[in-house]
């Protein structure tokens, strides 16, 4: 691999008020390795290794918010409460000595939340509507009352993100979880302001974004995750054509979002009918936002989203290879790729794509996941 194939992935990007070292983003992935959800010193060095094997900027795993409903998974990290924060400032400081950047992914689950899950137990899931199983209240429709309290702890994440010295927050509107559920007709059939037409499924969104810009200072960078598919339905859109794109995006963009981070399973697909561009570049060329692309870089072989579902698929042996990378950023098609696997497996990926040991990187194998995520 020659250098000026790579270099373009390796040119520096302005990040709000900090500089990334290069266009590769540690893709968020959650991790179960928080009991009580407080990260320890075994999620700083995970972290740690990632800066050290040169990533710009890492997006920690999803981390929830403090709403009594936010969490829907054991041993998940939590991002409010005095020891939560107290690891989390251990992991920034461990990243940060290793020349990283770092933020945090605030996440709420919403729906997908179910009754016995930690921290309490007794706390359904929270979602658009209303889910019962047998007289069994499983997901709760949020008043407006419960809106405005996830809405605020969404807002104190970020500000707490700042105060404990992340270099930006991404907030997780993505795969089907709070923000997505409002977004997406299929999981919102509200009859409020918050449900019905696109412009109202996106009120939630709109106005967590606003929330969380109002806590941030202006050039603390705050990023937008957001996607079609949905863990429950990969078919799912909440777009059907670029102009509801434009439609769910642009308010979002001039709300505060700084970058938005188009999440598909596989980077290179089109978008939309007619037009070979990807999300990213339609969420690019229709905000005028930096945009993350990312989707299967660096994986031999394409499957399906291991953490989801651990299934093969048969059919491809897609390898994304550097140059497309660095011809996307040179076409203007993203400016930042994630990854998410390959750095599980590699942490030194980044390092060893800059220098060209293409033959030294540790391939991803799904059933090394387990102990991947360790
Ligand atoms: C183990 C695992 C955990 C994940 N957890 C999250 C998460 O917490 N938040 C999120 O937005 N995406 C999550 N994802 C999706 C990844 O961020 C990424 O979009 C996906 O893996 C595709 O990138 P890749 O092909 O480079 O792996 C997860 C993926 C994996 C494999």
């Amino acid at each position: 691999m020659s250098e000026t194939q790579t270099n373009r992935i390796f040119q520096p990007l302005q990040f709000g008020r900090f500089k990334l070292n290069n266009r590769i983003v540690m893709a968020p992935m959650t991790r179960n390795k928080s009991p009580k959800g407080v990260p320890g010193t075994n999620v700083a060095e995970y972290y740690r290794s990632r800066a050290a094997g040169g990533v710009g900027l890492i997006i920690t795993e999803g981390t929830y918010i403090g709403h009594p409903a936010a969490n829907g998974y054991a041993d998940v990290p939590a991002f409010h409460g005095e020891q939560a924060l107290a690891g989390w400032k251990n992991v920034v400081e461990a990243v940060h000595a290793a020349g990283g950047l770092i933020i945090p992914q605030i996440w709420h689950v919403g729906a997908a939340r179910s009754p016995g899950v930690e921290p309490d137990p007794a706390v359904p899931g929270y979602g658009p509507m209303q889910v019962e199983n047998d007289g069994q209240l499983l997901v709760k429709a949020m008043t407006k009352a419960d809106i405005a309290d996830a809405i605020n702890a969404y807002a104190e994440a970020a500000a707490n993100a700042e105060e404990i010295g992340f270099d930006g927050v991404e907030i997780h509107g993505a795969h089907g979880y709070l923000i997505d559920q409002f977004l997406w007709e299929g999981s919102n059939q509200r009859s409020d302001e918050y449900g019905g037409t696109l412009e109202n499924r996106s009120r939630f969104a709109l106005e967590v974004v606003k929330a969380v810009r109002a806590r941030v200072s202006a050039d603390f960078p705050v990023v937008f995750r957001f996607s079609q598919w949905k863990l429950g339905d990969y078919n799912a859109r909440i777009a059907n054509s670029p102009e509801e794109l434009a439609q769910l995006l642009k308010p979002l963009a001039d709300a505060g979002v700084d970058f938005f981070h188009a999440s598909t399973r596989r980077l290179w697909q089109p978008a939309f009918e007619g037009s070979n561009d990807t999300l990213a570049t339609w969420t690019r060329k229709l905000t005028g936002k930096p945009v993350i692309a990312v989707g299967s870089v660096g994986l031999e072989k394409e499957f399906r989203v291991g953490h989801f579902t651990r299934e093969e698929s048969p059919d491809t042996a897609i390898h994304i290879d550097v140059k497309q990378l660095s011809d996307g950023i040179e076409h203007q098609l993203f400016d930042m790729v994630a990854v998410g696997r390959a750095l599980l497996a590699d942490p030194n990926w980044t390092n060893k794509l800059k220098e060209g040991r293409i033959t030294d990187l540790i391939g991803f194998d799904v059933k090394a996941l387990d102990e991947l995520v360790v």
